[in-house]
């Protein structure tokens, strides 16, 4: 059996995609974590013996690999949107875990009631406009009563990532920095407990529900316990206002305002970057032009004609 520890480690760039540091101690240490979160997570009985589990949105399997042992007892599936991620896993650990690429819209090729368990660290806390369909399609490949643990981030980390503090109940759900490359962060998804179980809680019992923070100078996200509930629902089910909510206009007024000026902080600070690039251009242009007209330049012109016409006969 190929032990967790004998696994290599992704190369640098795909330990950064999954998050900042991402030098080996800190990723091995954040995969243990989430290892230890999902198993204070499941109920006391819980043994992996013969069952089916997938990691969704795996990445190079930080959290995977510390399941490389149980693996030899249980079916382990992970899958990513991230082609270089998926490879990597593939060649090093594919003889341990059934990987799947997947696309940014819902669709993963695995049968209906598949798993016993579905686990996403940090996954749906970047999902904007697919989080609904995403949310059932997994619903759909595990079995019934089947459970999920899906971390969130709540409104606590709205002053860190939204520049601006926000209240619970002014929260639904609200995408911040959407589009924005996965080692920069990517997008970050916000959404606070009520709204989380009106909306997730039309697909899945909430068993258990932990706020996120910080412990020990390290933002920590909030843990959903989820059971699969027996209905059929469409993405649009999921994510309708709740009748009677009455949070939910104002945390919808409240996430318009925040999201533009979530925009117009992007573009500004695009603008700059923008500005600096062409800055430099300018420079360089300029150095090219001190060159060129350098009496050096001038000189040795017949040389590099001539090396030219010697390029050109070969
Ligand atoms: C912050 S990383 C977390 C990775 C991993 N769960 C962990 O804890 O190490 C988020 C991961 O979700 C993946 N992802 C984003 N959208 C996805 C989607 N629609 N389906 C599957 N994976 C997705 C990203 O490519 C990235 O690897």
């Amino acid at each position: 059996m190929v032990a967790q520890t004998e696994l290599p480690y992704p190369p640098d760039e795909l330990r950064r995609r999954v998050g900042q540091p991402g030098d080996v101690p800190s990723y091995d240490q954040v995969g243990k974590e989430c290892r230890d979160q999902l198993l204070a997570a499941l109920p006391a009985d819980w043994s992996f013996s013969g069952r089916r589990v997938l990691d969704f949105g795996c990445g190079a399997g930080r959290t995977l690999r510390h399941f490389a042992d149980e693996a030899g007892e249980a079916e382990f599936w992970g899958c990513d949107v991230d082609d270089a991620s998926i490879a990597w896993l593939r060649e090093h650990a594919g003889d341990r875990f059934t990987l799947r690429r997947v696309s940014d819209a819902p669709g993963l090729d695995a049968p209906d009631g598949h798993f016993d368990l579905v686990y996403a660290f940090s996954v749906f806390t970047h999902l904007s406009e697919h989080w609904a369909g995403w949310m059932l399609e997994l619903h759909r490949v595990m079995r019934d009563d089947g459970l999920m643990l899906a971390t969130f981030l709540g409104p606590e980390f709205a002053a860190e990532l939204a520049g601006e503090h926000l209240e619970e109940d002014h929260v639904g759900m609200l995408v911040l920095g959407a589009g924005r490359p996965w080692d920069e962060g990517g997008p970050c998804t916000v959404v606070s407990r009520w709204w989380l179980e009106a909306h997730w809680g039309r697909a899945f019992d909430v068993l258990g529900l932990e706020p996120g923070g910080w412990v020990d100078g390290r933002a920590r996200q909030g843990t959903a316990l989820l059971r699969k509930r027996k209905v059929d629902l469409c993405a649009r089910d999921l994510e309708r206002p709740e009748p009677g909510e009455p949070r939910e206009p104002i945390a919808l007024q409240v996430a318009q305002n925040v999201m533009i000026r979530d925009t117009a902080r992007i573009a500004a600070s695009q603008a700059e970057r923008i500005r600096e690039l062409s800055t430099s251009i300018e420079e360089l242009s300029a150095s090219r032009e001190v060159v060129y007209s350098s009496r050096s330049w001038r000189l040795t012109a017949p040389l590099r004609g001539f090396a030219a016409r010697a390029r050109r006969r070969r």
